[in-house]
């Protein structure tokens, strides 16, 4: 009996659904004081409101919502809302404002919406993979690699993953792995052979970096750079090793990595490592995406000007490194090899011809932002805040260079 009745109720249930549906456009009562009486009005649709109510003998008049302002829903209101959702700058503009919805804003890649702040995506700490990815309402969700599990990066994407297994691959296991680390296995190289990928000195720093290479180096002009750095002196062994080994441009770079390395916590370094990470951001948010195959990269390599890698160095980019870093690695080879290049010009001239190679657009449009960004106006800023200021007033031997 009982049975029966929930059936009933179910179908009960169903066939009012029905109805509803079938009812379109619903109703309203209007009171109309002209005649005295409650009229049965139609409702307006979405995207419209209620410019005139029923009579007895017209039906409601509907008119569109004015720009800017919407209704989403069949309603008897006689104004649309306004968009009062209004995006800010760790948003993006999902849904746009229309006649029908309100403006509606998600977090950029890499960011979730906690309360009304848009922050970072957890990144899992080493030993813990990423068990659930961040999407714009949600975090990262991290768990600890299980047994015969590892990671060995701090990543908001990586998950944990399997350890090799080196008798399945013929070999000893030489040091067997953890939770941070792979099993090594006899005759590979060990844990250093993840970092192959490393660029030493990276495009932002370059860009950075440039600032404080003289036009004229005199043979004396690094010890002048070191003695006017603030903070701890790189060692005059160091620099006379960095002398011997690299052209005057790499000298500077390699120079001022190591001092920012040993002043990490002195203010003038923090602003510049700030630039930095800011610099590093925007160009992952540009070509960190970008899924380059050997074939691309080739070509990119070809239209470079000056001397080339080969063809066994750019297959080992591509195994060294994650498909976020191999178009930087790349560039960072070629300004190792071309002694005293500036990369971002060397990649502006690569630039021009790529065209007439059905490259991926959106690779070119990418690298293409990568120059701008790096050529833009709020760079160009934070360069001079850090370099000319701090340069400009310590040392007046080493002419800075304005990009
Ligand atoms: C490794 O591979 C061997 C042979 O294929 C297999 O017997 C063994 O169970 C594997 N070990 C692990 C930990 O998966
Ligand atoms: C990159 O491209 C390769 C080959 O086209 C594909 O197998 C791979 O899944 C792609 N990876 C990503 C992250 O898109």
């Amino acid at each position: 009996m009982n049975k029966f009745l929930c059936c009933m109720l179910v179908l009960l249930d169903i066939s009012v659904k029905w109805t509803v549906q079938e009812t379109l456009p619903p109703k309203y009562l209007h009171y109309d004081p002209t005649i005295s009486r409650q009229l049965l009005c139609d409702q307006c649709p979405p995207g419209t409101y209620v410019k005139q109510h029923c009579t007895a003998s017209s039906k409601t008049e509907c008119a569109p919502c004015p720009d800017q302002y919407y209704t989403d829903e069949w309603s008897s209101n006689d104004e649309c809302q306004y968009c009062n959702v209004v995006c800010n700058e760790l948003q993006y503009e999902k849904v746009k404002c229309s006649s029908t919805r309100n403006r509606f804003c998600e977090c950029v890649e890499g960011r979730y919406l906690d309360l009304e702040f848009c922050l970072k995506h957890t990144a899992c700490p080493l030993g813990f993979g990423v068990a659930e990815q961040g999407t714009p309402e949600s975090d990262t969700v991290c768990k600890r690699c299980p047994e015969g599990y590892f990671s060995s990066e701090t990543s908001s994407k990586q998950a944990c993953q399997k350890h090799t297994n080196c008798s399945a691959l013929g070999l000893k296991t030489v040091r067997k792995g953890d939770a941070t680390r792979n099993n090594v296995c006899q005759g590979e190289k060990s844990d250093k052979s993840d970092q192959q990928c490393e660029i030493d000195v990276t495009l932002c720093e370059e860009a950075f970096f440039r600032f404080a290479v003289p036009t004229k180096p005199t043979s004396n002009w690094l010890n002048l750079l070191k003695e006017s750095l603030p903070g701890i002196k790189v060692n005059a062994e160091t620099v006379e090793r960095i002398k011997q080994r690299h052209s005057p441009q790499e000298q500077t770079f390699q120079l001022l990595k190591l001092w920012k390395q040993q002043n990490n916590d002195h203010i003038m370094v923090k602003n510049i490592m700030q630039g930095i990470d800011h610099c590093e951001n925007s160009i992952s948010k540009h070509i960190g995406h970008l899924n380059v195959t050997f074939e691309q990269l080739n070509i990119l390599m070809e239209n470079l000007p000056g001397k080339k890698l080969g063809k066994e160095e750019i297959d080992h980019i591509l195994r060294m490194c994650k498909s976020t870093e191999q178009v930087l690695k790349l560039l960072n080879l070629w300004r190792v090899k071309n002694r005293d290049q500036d990369t971002i010009k060397g990649l502006m001239y690569g630039l021009k011809h790529l065209k007439t190679y059905h490259f991926p657009k959106t690779t070119i449009q990418g690298l293409r932002k990568v120059v701008k960004f790096l050529h833009s106006l709020t760079m160009y800023k934070l360069y001079q805040k850090l370099f000319l200021e701090m340069l400009g007033n310590q040392i007046h031997l080493v002419k800075v260079r304005r990009v």
